[in-house]
């Protein structure tokens, strides 16, 4: 049932180009320029002209929510908030008519999201459900929505169900941009092209297991990690952190790069190891600065790089290359390494990562 694979996590790691593939099917057609998303299309003319979008969601499946958020925006000019349901349930927010509410769920089952979307329903707004598990309480309160179809996920930690979300969301974003007449031709080609090239690169970045294996077994006896990035990935370095203490019960903050100097840089010395999200991006320079920011405290860097980069490699400890991808479907990739580095550490302490402590696979009490 683990398909040969010591767990369900490494398994569920290693179908991601499979899951990602499945996400696509039917509704990214590159070479024709269509991207067909028949859940939604009822709605479209709400969504296309909605005030502010919210998405609501808790644990990795916000992460997917904040990538979402910086996609959405820079996509469609639409204002878009992200809220963990737990928060956004209980604070009275304001919400009306022509608010439309991306709820993301792998389980669809989680009590706080659930609750959330109710509430908001109730006050008037469109609810879009994104969900992997088919029928779910939450994909059948939603008024519409897009499965991410990654198939069953029973790793206690979300891997795959993750780069389903990311992708799903990347052709949300991607079709209300067109609808709305808010993307240029050209850079929509671009980005479905760079959709269609996703999977082939996320199963590069899983040749990189045996070296990141190599990188767990050094800094697994550390007691607490950082993770930065910043931009897109911003939410990977969240996102890795959470893997990390999930199943290795290893201490790990993710924050923007930037904020560093507001305060965490303060815990940077030379036992600390720092993961730091690199890929070439808009933000790249400012990355590098950060970099040398770590390093001048002598704290451990773990760099995630794009191939071909030369400038980062002399600079760090350890470097991890994914391939190179347009920044908006950068964290599909770059979130893999982070993954496995989470899944490495984990069985080196000898814990089970597929049921890690205090932790059940969907939270459905409050
Ligand atoms: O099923 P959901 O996506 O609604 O679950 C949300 C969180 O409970 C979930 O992502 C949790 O944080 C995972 N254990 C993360 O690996």
């Amino acid at each position: 049932e683990k398909g040969g694979y010591d767990h369900f996590m490494l398994k569920e790691i290693f179908e991601q180009p499979q899951t990602i593939h499945d996400s696509l099917r039917g509704r990214l057609d590159a070479p024709k320029g269509t991207l067909t998303l028949g859940g939604i299309r009822e709605h479209m003319d709400l969504l296309k002209n909605a005030k502010r979008i919210i998405i609501v969601a808790c644990g990795t499946s916000w992460h997917a929510g904040l990538v979402a958020e910086y996609m959405i925006e820079e996509l469609c000019r639409i204002p878009v908030e992200v809220e963990y349901a737990s928060e956004f349930r209980y604070r009275n927010p304001v919400i009306g008519q022509g608010d439309v509410i991306i709820a993301v769920s792998q389980s669809g089952e989680t009590a706080d999201t659930l609750v959330a979307i109710e509430s908001a329903k109730q006050k008037g707004a469109i609810i879009l459900g994104v969900c992997n598990v088919v029928g779910s309480s939450i994909a059948r309160m939603s008024d519409a929505g897009a499965y991410t179809h990654a198939g069953p996920e029973i790793g206690v930690a979300s891997t795959k169900a993750f780069t389903a979300q990311l992708t799903v969301l990347a052709l949300i974003g991607l079709k209300v941009a067109m609808e709305r007449g808010s993307i240029s031709g050209q850079r929509f080609q671009h980005l479905l092209n760079e959709m269609d090239q996703v999977s082939k690169k996320v199963a590069i970045a899983l040749k990189l297991n045996d070296h990141v294996k190599e990188i767990a077994e050094k800094y697994k006896d550390a007691r607490d990690f950082l993770y930065l990035g910043r931009g897109y990935n911003f939410p990977v370095a969240l996102e890795g952190a959470l893997k990390l203490k999930e199943i290795s019960y290893i201490h790990a903050e993710g924050y923007p790069a930037a904020e560093m100097k507001h305060g965490p840089i303060a815990l940077v010395d030379e036992n600390l190891p720092v993961v730091i999200v690199a890929t070439k991006d808009s933000f790249y320079e400012k990355v590098v600065s950060n970099i040398q920011e770590i390093k001048a405290r002598k704290g451990k860097v773990i760099a995630v790089v794009t191939e071909g980069d030369t400038t980062i490699p002399p600079m760090v400890d350890d470097v991890i290359v994914v391939p190179a991808a347009d920044e908006l479907v950068a964290p599909i990739i770059s979130v893999i390494p982070l993954q496995l580095l989470a899944y490495h550490i984990g069985v080196s302490k000898g814990y089970d990562v597929d049921k890690p402590r205090n932790l059940a696979k969907s939270v459905t009490v409050e």
